[in-house]
């Protein structure tokens, strides 16, 4: 079973609208013509439209970094499914572990988000990771059993067609420690037996896992020839149109 790798950028809280226009003229020359994977940007809400604008007609497409369960009404500094699909945006990240860390994300808010997500047509990317504690204490695995679960449930596999899940070790983000291949491939077995477990052993095989954490031009070829991994989640290195086209290209 061959899955068509995604390799997406998810640049966090940086760059201006002009900054991503930038990158944009640089990057999509770079890429063009280049179909072997799927490439996604993520860039913070306000620089959407500038990207959208900029990857209309090509290879390239965007997503947002987070979206929120309800579908309007008086939640200020919210942003929608819907509004995420009106501003042309294919995909989603949710969950990621800043959020877990810094704003209260749960597996919980996971769920709901999860939820609306696939209501919108949109494409999630779901992420789940460990910390370094509960890797030192042995526990990896059930914590990314529960992460699944959880965000996975009252989901049918219909609905859940379009979702992907990012595999980002804590310990690894922006830190230039990278969890070996063997670690990722153990990892990402078992997400997908997870993904199997609730949406059946067909959906699992086709479920796209991705890698985060410290992915580079250096080590992408080596962790994107795994079997297992089925695209990369990039931070920094996905902030420059040069290094971010290598990894694209690994
Ligand atoms: P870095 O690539 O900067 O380690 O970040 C990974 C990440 O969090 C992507 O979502």
């Amino acid at each position: 079973m061959s899955r068509k790798k995604i390799i997406a950028a998810n640049w966090k809280m940086y760059k201006t609208p002009e900054q991503s226009r930038q990158f944009m003229d640089e990057f999509v020359p770079l890429v063009a013509g280049h179909t072997r994977d799927e490439i996604v940007i993520c860039p913070p809400f306000v620089d959407i439209a500038a990207v959208v604008e900029k990857a209309r007609g090509t290879n390239v497409e965007v997503g947002g970094q987070n979206l929120y369960w309800e579908k309007e009404g008086a939640f200020t500094a919210e942003v929608s499914g819907e509004m995420l699909v009106g501003a042309e945006c294919k995909w989603v990240i949710i969950g990621h572990s800043e959020r877990r860390q810094y704003f209260g994300e749960t597996d919980d808010t996971v769920n709901r988000r999860l939820k609306v997500a696939a209501e919108a047509g949109l494409s999630p990317i779901v992420c789940v990771g460990e910390v370094k504690e509960e890797r030192e204490a042995g526990v990896t695995g059930d914590v990314l059993r529960r992460q699944c679960s959880r965000a996975f449930a009252g989901i049918s596999a219909r609905k859940a067609a379009k979702m992907a899940v990012a595999y980002e070790p804590v310990w690894a983000i922006g830190t230039g420690l990278t969890a070996t291949p063997e670690m990722a491939n153990e990892a990402h077995q078992l997400i997908r037996q997870e993904a199997a477990n609730v949406f059946g052993e067909e959906f699992a095989q086709q479920l796209r896992i991705l890698y985060g954490g410290s992915v580079k031009p250096e080590n992408a070829n080596q962790l994107l020839s795994q079997e297992e991994i089925d695209g990369a989640l990039v931070g920094g290195a996905s902030l420059k149109a040069d290094s971010f086209s290598k990894i694209v290209k690994w």
